[in-house]
């Protein structure tokens, strides 16, 4: 472990993509990490990049469940409370991605489960355990405020996630409450996004890691960022 911090923080679907990059960063620098992610041979190997660095709890499951959201709340009362909660984990929805004219309203409730309710869910099942000024950290996306075609799923579901952030920003001054667009990353949910497509001109979802570190330590006020606006942060912060 090369950081010298003792803090604690959660973050959702860190498997693989930005989760995993994410917390590769924060166990380097010292913090303690719960993770999730439903596909247990996956999160295996992710505890295993992550464990050599520090404390690492690895809890599968799905946060659409209200199951597991008590397995994470469990897990964070018994690391002594969360410093920062990341509802990383999200869903686009069908691959490729239907109109709205087109969309099945029952994978769109599912959407909205994932990316909506669940991150709200987190945030209620673990809320005794957020410490006094500990930061919410819910990952969004241009595309809910950005209005492009074939969007109108996951996009009005991140902007859902993204009003919902602001008023609880509003209702909890005691955390700082941040709504994140990390922008474009090469991912598999991106894959997805652009099925067929030769997506290598994005970046590694590692490049979002930086602008996002800066702002979990810095002291800005709950609020909308993006995690290129703080280009030139330093990957260690
Ligand atoms: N990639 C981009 O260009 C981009 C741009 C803007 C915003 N974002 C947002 O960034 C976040 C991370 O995206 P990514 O591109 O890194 O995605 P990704 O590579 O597909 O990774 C998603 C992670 O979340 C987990 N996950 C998905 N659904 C889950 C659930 N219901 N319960 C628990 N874990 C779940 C996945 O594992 P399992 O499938 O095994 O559960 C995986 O670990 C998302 O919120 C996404 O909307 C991405």
């Amino acid at each position: 472990m090369s950081g010298t911090n003792h803090k604690t923080a959660l973050i959702t679907g860190a498997s693989q993509g930005l989760g995993l990059a994410l917390a590769g960063q924060l166990v380097k620098d010292g913090w303690k990490l719960i993770i999730d992610a439903r596909g247990e041979t996956a999160l295996a190997a992710a505890y295993r990049i992550l464990a050599p660095h520090g404390r690492v709890v690895a809890v599968p499951g799905d946060v659409t469940e209200p199951a597991h959201r008590q397995e994470l709340a469990e897990a964070a009362a018994r690391l002594g409370g969360l410093d920062l909660l990341v509802n990383n984990a999200g869903m686009l929805g069908p691959s490729p991605q239907p109109e709205l004219l087109d969309y099945p309203l029952e994978i769109l409730e599912q959407v909205y489960r994932a990316n909506v309710i669940a991150p709200l869910g987190v945030v209620q099942a673990v809320r005794k355990h957020l410490k006094p000024g500990a930061v919410v950290l819910n990952i969004t996306s241009d595309a809910g405020v950005e209005a492009y075609p074939g969007w109108g799923g996951y996009g009005s579901s991140k902007a859902a996630l993204e009003q919902l952030s602001n008023i609880l920003a509003a209702e909890n001054p005691a955390w700082r409450v941040y709504w994140l667009d990390p922008g474009d990353m090469r991912t598999a949910m991106h894959q997805a996004a652009f099925p067929g497509e030769n997506i290598s001109d994005r970046p590694l979802p590692e490049a979002s890691v930086p602008g996002i570190m800066a702002l979990i330590q810095s002291d800005r006020p709950s609020g909308r960022y993006r995690a290129s606006q703080f280009a030139g942060a330093a990957s260690t912060i």
